[in-house]
């Protein structure tokens, strides 16, 4: 078959763990760990030796972010104030790692509804914005999984990881060197959440997706052209863990609060929204795509404010949930996988012709725009 280098969007898959976390359940349990806390630090406290911890609110998370679920792969363990973290057995080397195992399940599904033969996959990218270990990738655990002949590798851009690696993807099909390229974002953001932190307790939830990126010749008919991708990058010290392979070489500060998720969420919301808007008007302009005209907006999760501004600055009006999908009310923030669930669970409405844009962004900062065009 004659490939036409033009990249598309044949398909995605969804894995939402089954376990959910209320905001009600989540502040019972942060507020229990607070008064533990409290109560057994009396005498410090009292001295003003250790400071007091502050109770979190409902009603906070709800107005500051939009958040009021998210599911996790282990629940039990995060709510118990004596654990805040997930749990769960060591898996040997012989058994599928807990990444390469929800990211198979949404790579599964991906090619189901696209009719895809395993053979006829050429590569996978796993693109995350945490990797369980360092070797071997989980890319290549994917791959040998799902039983795909030909090479894959991981890739972290944080929240920008997917739509990175939809464009590698895509690259690699614009070039002719594949015709069919899974995009997978296992994403257990529990695992570096810092559920005793009240700035960011509420934040994360844990989901994978996958992408299947193919060239237009061998895609189903029902399909997404990618009319064009655009990432960016400025680096910015405001969303950062510094967990890694160096920490043991300073055994001083190993496991302390920077070790995980650590961001000033304001500065992020303020240089973030006008970055990202100005970077989706350009490259709509280089495109010739009026951006008033988008159909829809499947935007990064991460706050509710922040996507309610950029999307006003695009479309130039107040969106409304039909042209701006929210799901992170449910899901939370689920880091490189947000816009991807959003697109997954809608955009099986739009008609033919209709063009779209899969934005994200975050740590880093990256950011990164997909435009795409349904056919048929
Ligand atoms: N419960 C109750 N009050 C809380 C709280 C909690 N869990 N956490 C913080 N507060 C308090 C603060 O102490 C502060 O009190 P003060 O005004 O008396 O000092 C007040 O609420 C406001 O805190 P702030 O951190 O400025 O809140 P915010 O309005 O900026 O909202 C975020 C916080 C994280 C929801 C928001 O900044 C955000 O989502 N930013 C973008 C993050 C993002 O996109 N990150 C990408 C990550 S991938």
């Amino acid at each position: 078959m004659e490939l036409t280098g033009q990249p598309v969007i044949a398909a995605t898959g969804l894995f939402t763990p089954s376990d959910s976390i209320t905001n009600e359940e989540l502040v019972d349990s942060f507020n229990r760990f607070v008064a533990l806390h409290n109560e057994r630090h009396s005498d410090a406290i009292a001295a003003g030796e250790v400071e007091a911890l502050q109770p979190s609110s409902v009603e906070f998370i709800e107005k500051a972010s939009g958040i009021k679920a998210r599911h996790v792969m282990s629940k039990a363990p995060v709510l118990d104030p004596e654990i805040m973290s997930p749990r769960w057995d060591e898996r040997s080397n012989d058994e599928l790692s807990m990444m390469a195992e929800i990211g198979v399940k949404a790579c599964r599904q991906a090619l189901e509804r696209a009719g895809r033969d395993v053979a006829d996959v050429d590569a996978v990218l796993c693109a995350a914005s945490n990797m369980e270990r360092a070797y071997p990738a989980m890319a290549v655990e994917i791959q040998q999984a799902l039983g795909i002949d030909g090479f894959g590798f991981d890739m972290n851009v944080a929240c920008s990881s997917a739509t990175f690696g939809i464009q590698t993807a895509a690259d690699y099909i614009r070039a002719g060197n594949a015709k069919s390229v899974l995009v997978v974002s296992p994403e257990i953001t529990s695992g570096h959440l810092n559920w005793r932190d009240r700035d960011s307790h509420f934040i994360f939830g844990d989901v994978a997706t996958a992408v299947l990126v193919e060239d237009a010749a061998v895609a189903p008919t029902e399909h997404w052209n990618i009319l064009g991708t655009k990432l960016k990058t400025v680096f910015s010290n405001n969303i950062r863990n510094n967990f890694g392979f160096l920490n043991r070489a300073v055994p001083e500060t190993e496991g302390t609060a920077d070790k995980l998720f650590v961001q000033e969420g304001r500065k992020v919301f303020k240089e973030v929204v006008p970055m990202v808007a100005q970077m989706i008007l350009d490259e709509a302009d280089r495109l010739s795509i009026d951006p008033e005209s988008l159909r829809r907006m499947w935007l990064h999760q991460a706050n509710a404010g922040m996507n309610r501004l950029i999307a006003h600055k695009v479309l130039g009006h107040e969106a409304n949930d039909d042209e701006s999908p929210t799901v992170l009310d449910t899901y939370g923030n689920t880091s490189s996988a947000g816009s991807i669930i959003a697109f997954h669970l809608h955009s099986a409405d739009l008609a033919a012709e209709d063009v779209g844009l899969i934005c994200s962004f975050g740590a880093g900062y990256s950011a990164g725009c997909v435009f795409v065009q349904k056919t048929a």
